[in-house]
């Protein structure tokens, strides 16, 4: 299956900071945020991966993660001229797309504990997957109800009477059907093509299905300070806690097999004297 982040957006929430750097490059705790996100793909296996940004900050994505070699992977990139919608992203990336599923990632995304996208991938068949998690403020989410046995009644873009307290994070699985569906879409009362009616697109045909996340699992949407600011903490404790780091992509990449232990020993002999690299040494035994 092949992988898609999306790292555009205008940010604003984020002002005077998004003047730096794109919300997506910001730092939580000890890696830019990017690095979350692409690391949930990995971990399920998946290694063609696209990125999709703006005009401005894509180059600076280029420069910080390149084609993906270090880490076994296959990074390749697209603009999106203006934020015209989460669902845009699939047009945007029809090309890479091709005739193959697909998994859509927010680049503000982060999962910490086992959420299932490796059993999706590995066992995908068609349709879509959407992900519930319940929260304490629904209206600010895509909002998924579902009954008992798991099947999805409804699913609603940030509504004022949530039917649920299942909170939709953004980490999506289509099939390739997904493309002409968006094409199909028409953009919501703020110009944009909603992933959620994309996502509706699958539920009337009875094409989507919802995965919830456990108990033992943390998501965080780290798109304003107070969330930005959650998500370096919570890093930063998980991390001082265990001993190990959240989404070293170096780790991940030589654990899932993709680079073999004289690769990331190369890759990690090509960064500065830092703490990062100590980690980097002591994780592959090197
Ligand atoms: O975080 C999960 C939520 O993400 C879902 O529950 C909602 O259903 C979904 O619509 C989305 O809601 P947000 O209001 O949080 O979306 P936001 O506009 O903040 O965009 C999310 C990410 O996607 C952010 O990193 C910026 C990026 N983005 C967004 C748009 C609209 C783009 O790269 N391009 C875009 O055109």
């Amino acid at each position: 299956m092949r992988g898609m982040m999306l790292a555009g957006g205008a940010g604003t929430r984020l002002f005077p900071l998004s003047q730096v750097s794109s919300k997506q490059l910001q730092a939580v705790y000890d890696k830019p945020m990017i690095y979350y996100p692409l690391a949930t793909l990995m971990t399920a296996g998946i290694r063609e991966i696209h990125l999709i940004s703006s005009p401005a900050d894509l180059p600076i994505f280029e420069r910080v993660l390149g084609d993906g070699q270090q880490w076994g992977i296959s990074l390749s990139y697209s603009v999106q001229p203006n934020p015209g919608g989460i669902a845009e992203a699939v047009l945007i990336g029809e090309e890479f797309v091709g005739d193959q599923p697909f998994s859509l990632i927010l680049g503000d995304n982060i999962f910490h504990g086992p959420i299932g996208l490796d059993i999706e991938v590995a066992g995908f068949v068609s349709g879509a997957v959407i992900w519930g998690y319940p929260v304490e403020d629904p209206q600010r989410y895509g909002v998924v109800e579902i009954d008992s046995s798991g099947s999805v009644l409804s699913i609603e873009e940030k509504p004022n009477n949530p039917r649920s307290d299942l909170a939709v994070p953004g980490l999506y699985v289509y099939d390739d059907t997904a493309v002409s569906r968006a094409k199909e879409l028409a953009p919501s009362d703020r110009g944009e093509l909603e992933i959620t009616d994309l996502n509706m697109s699958f539920l009337v045909d009875g094409e989507l299905r919802a995965a919830s996340l456990g108990r033992d699992t943390t998501w965080l949407d780290s798109g304003t300070h107070e969330s930005l600011l959650e998500s370096s903490n919570f890093v930063a404790s998980v991390e001082k806690e265990n001993g190990y780091k959240v989404a070293c992509l170096e780790e991940v990449a030589f654990k899932m097999g993709f680079v073999s232990d004289k690769e990331v020993a190369r890759t990690i002999d090509s960064m500065p004297l830092s703490p990062y690299r100590t980690y980097c040494e002591r994780a592959i035994g090197g």
